[in-house]
């Protein structure tokens, strides 16, 4: 799909993560399957686990991120579709996706009208910024779920956000259409007029068995260099079956390579953000291993 066109002239308005310690990450690659979703649940789960409040915004009509995380897409009253509308606030749709231990602003297919619904409207790519400066000071971090495509509402979620999070599949083409999505970004950056950081690239579906995926991997540090975040996600499917329970893979196999590669992008997060709190929070399942509660926990077979 080809990028949506910006208004010409921002608001000046402050950013939703001026809010004092809110960090707002859109998690973005218009290409398909890379692994957005994936990190977006298991990043904030991880991050929720260790006793950040976080708010994980699901801004693709697909739904995949509002049904990882327990929520039935279906079911819900009120989607982020109401928010980008103004028919609602973001806390009247917001839900607590308790198998997942974060909030959710869920979507559905009506998501994919909201292009339309909004043809006709000034500045329509500031909808989300201006509804989540309203909430920014009830979560420490908001993370957007994009969907594969530079229309609307990845432009949304760039202007709420300060950063962009780019997971990037360790296989051929993975720098493909990298240049559309840094054009985006600086069309963003100059709409708004403040500079929007790449606040990482995570390296996803990882085998270090494949020497194409270790050939990726370096030209990915070769091109953003400290840019790229440290651990990698491997190939694991715990993490391809975990959405299917509705429940992120930390509380459906905690021992799995995935489980164990999403706590420590958490962790590395945080150390890339003093300010939402030094890494002194005990992971609350470390300190609850026999108990968890409502969440399901199957036995794992292969990790
Ligand atoms: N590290 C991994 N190991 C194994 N399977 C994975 C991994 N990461 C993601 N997957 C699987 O790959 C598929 C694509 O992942 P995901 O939905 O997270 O990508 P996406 O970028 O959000 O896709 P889309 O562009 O359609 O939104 C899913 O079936 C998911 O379960
Ligand atoms: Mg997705």
């Amino acid at each position: 799909m080809a990028p949506a066109n910006l208004s010409t002239h921002a608001s000046n308005d402050t950013r939703p993560e001026d809010v004092q310690g809110c960090v707002i990450v859109a998690i973005a690659n218009q290409k398909g399957g890379v692994g957005k979703t994936t990190t977006s649940i298991n990043l904030a789960a991880s991050l929720a686990a260790m006793r950040r409040r976080v708010l994980f915004v699901d801004l693709d009509p697909q739904g995949n991120g509002t049904m990882g995380s327990g929520v039935d897409k279906y079911d819900v009253d009120r989607s982020v579709y109401d928010v980008l509308l103004e028919q609602c606030p973001v806390a009247d749709a917001t839900i607590s996706a308790e198998s997942a231990g974060y909030d959710i602003l869920p979507a559905n297919a009506d998501l994919t009208s909201a292009e339309l619904a909004l043809a006709d409207v000034d500045h329509r790519e500031f909808r989300l910024k201006h509804a989540l400066s309203a909430v920014g000071d009830q979560y420490d971090i908001v993370l957007l779920d994009c969907p594969p495509s530079l229309g609307l509402l990845t432009l949304n979620a760039l202007v709420a956000a300060g950063e962009v999070m780019i997971p990037m599949q360790c296989e051929y083409y993975a720098l493909e259409g990298l240049t559309a999505l840094m054009e985006t970004v600086a069309r963003v950056d100059a709409s708004v007029n403040t500079e929007i950081a790449i606040e990482g690239v995570v390296r996803t579906m990882y085998d270090p068995r494949n020497s194409l995926s270790r050939e990726v991997s370096t030209q990915l540090l070769a091109h953003f260099g400290d840019q790229v975040y440290r651990t990698i996600v491997p190939r694991n499917v715990r993490l391809a079956e975990a959405p299917s329970y509705g429940i992120p893979v930390l509380y459906y196999d905690r021992a799995s390579s995935g489980a164990r590669a999403y706590l420590a992008l958490a962790s590395e997060f945080l150390r890339r953000h003093p300010a939402i709190g030094e890494l002194t929070h005990k992971i609350e399942t470390d300190t609850d291993s026999n108990n968890t509660g409502s969440k399901t926990v199957p036995e794992p077979e292969d990790r």
